[in-house]
């Protein structure tokens, strides 16, 4: 017989229900994929361990009695976190003094954990289920990695399926949500014709209120490309980066929609993986302009859309790969940088961001992803990237950092495993 017994608790603003299932049994569930450990979930210590950034420049400094942070929105969850994935961000962000909107501050996009708390009974996501959460809403100190226990939204968490490795599942989440939205956003992907169909973004947005989208990006989500010049199955694009997290994601994505993908890497160390992948053409990073010579042949002169993972000068490179001529029906070539892009700027080439904040702004479009890549990681049709799993808690991440910082650990995410 199946058991469950649930209590609630006023949160601060007294306005929803706080509710914490106390026991609950993997039979409650009818659907197997996902498992709920046979456990009793304990209210948190009103004190956690987590990571401090007390000043631009600095080392991040553990301290052990930090608020647990609460959640106060209808949506929100609360997650205790076992795996968190290394981003360049988070050691670029403080060297270089962005992505910090104050001081001291806490810091860490990618987690993942054990949901111990939800604020609606509504809610997708329930306790004791294993979620991943990308952390894009970098402003709200609650919702960073580098600390024992986060508040996510149900919309941005996509639940683990039994099948998938905890840590490797810590690895992804800023990676997919930015090369969904750099897609299926900024190129116009339609990925409802996938191998294990996604959403259509475009479609998506065109239901939403513009002014319930911030101003910073309502320009890339409605009118970055016109519908003649959406990406569409069969078309060709090249990737500069490939072997970044990013870079294989996009790649499978862009597989999965049945896209044509050049892939530009370090092809002697990654040539292997981008090749299983499904890369269609492989091209070596070390000889940059028999890169675009070479990708200028194979698409022969008729490429339309590039996606840049690697920053401005690389960027400027894949532009030059492009036929940046404005066709008679009016049509651009299409450049996406997600680290940066050239300073000048050609009148046949669109230049694109990516909108990340999109993810955490729009429950409608969050909730549309992370169904998604729950489907994705389901069916294994998205394969998880290598990860280097490090032990040693949040104590040892600026060590591991500085690992990622040199580069020492290519193409694999350094996951860090809190010991929880
Ligand atoms: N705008 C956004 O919202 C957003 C979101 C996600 C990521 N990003 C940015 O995208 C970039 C990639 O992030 P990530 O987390 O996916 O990276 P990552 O997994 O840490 O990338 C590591 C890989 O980068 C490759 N690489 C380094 N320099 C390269 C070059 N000159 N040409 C080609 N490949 C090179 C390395 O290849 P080798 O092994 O050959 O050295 C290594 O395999 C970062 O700059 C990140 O900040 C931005």
């Amino acid at each position: 017989m199946t058991t469950i017994s649930t209590y609630t608790v006023p949160v601060a603003e007294g306005k929803y229900p706080t509710v914490f299932h106390r026991e609950f049994l993997v039979e409650q569930r009818a659907d197997p994929t996902y498992t709920v450990q046979p456990q009793s979930t304990t209210i948190p210590p009103p004190t956690q361990s987590a990571l401090l950034l007390k000043g631009v420049g600095e080392k991040y400094t553990l301290v052990t009695d930090h608020a647990i942070p609460t959640i106060s929105k209808k949506d929100e969850i609360l997650v205790k976190i076992q795996a968190v994935g290394l981003n360049p961000v988070d050691w670029k962000g403080p060297a270089y003094n962005f992505g910090i909107p104050a001081l001291p501050w806490i810091n860490g996009r990618d987690l993942a954990g054990t949901v111990i708390q939800v604020n609606d009974e509504n809610s997708r996501v329930h306790v004791g289920d294993k979620v991943l959460v990308p952390s894009t809403d970098y402003r709200d100190i609650r919702k960073a990695a580098f600390q024992e226990y986060a508040v996510a939204t149900h919309f941005n968490a996509a639940r683990i399926p039994s099948s998938s490795d905890v840590h490797a599942s810590a690895s992804l989440g800023v990676a997919f949500v930015a090369s969904v939205l750099a897609l299926g956003v900024s190129l116009g992907l339609d990925f409802r014709g996938s191998r294990c169909p996604g959403p259509d973004l475009q479609d998506v947005l065109e239901g939403l209120d513009v002014e319930g989208i911030p101003g910073d990006i309502r320009g890339e989500c409605f009118a970055s490309v016109a519908e003649g010049e959406r990406l569409r199955r069969g078309d060709w694009v090249a990737i500069w980066g490939a072997s970044t997290t990013t870079g294989y994601i996009t790649l499978q994505l862009a597989k999965l929609a049945g896209l044509h993908v050049v892939c530009v890497a370090d092809i002697a160390r990654h040539g292997a993986r981008l090749h299983q992948l499904g890369a269609d053409v492989l091209v070596d990073r070390q000889d940059t302009e028999r890169a675009v010579d070479i990708i200028r042949g194979v698409t022969k002169g008729k490429l339309r859309y590039a996606v840049d993972i690697v920053g401005a000068e690389t960027a400027g490179l894949l532009e030059r790969t492009l036929d940046d001529t404005i066709r008679e029906d009016g049509s651009h070539a299409h450049l996406l940088g997600l680290t940066g892009l050239p300073k000048e700027r050609k009148p046949g080439v669109v230049y694109h961001t990516v909108p990340i904040k999109l993810f955490h702004t729009s429950p409608v479009v969050g909730e549309k992803m992370v169904s998604w890549l729950e489907r994705l990681l389901e069916t294994g049709a998205l394969q998880l990237p290598e990860i280097v799993r490090h032990e040693g808690g949040l104590s040892s991440i600026n060590e591991s950092l500085e690992v990622l910082r040199q580069g020492s650990v290519s193409g694999k995410r350094i996951v860090v495993d809190l010991g929880l």
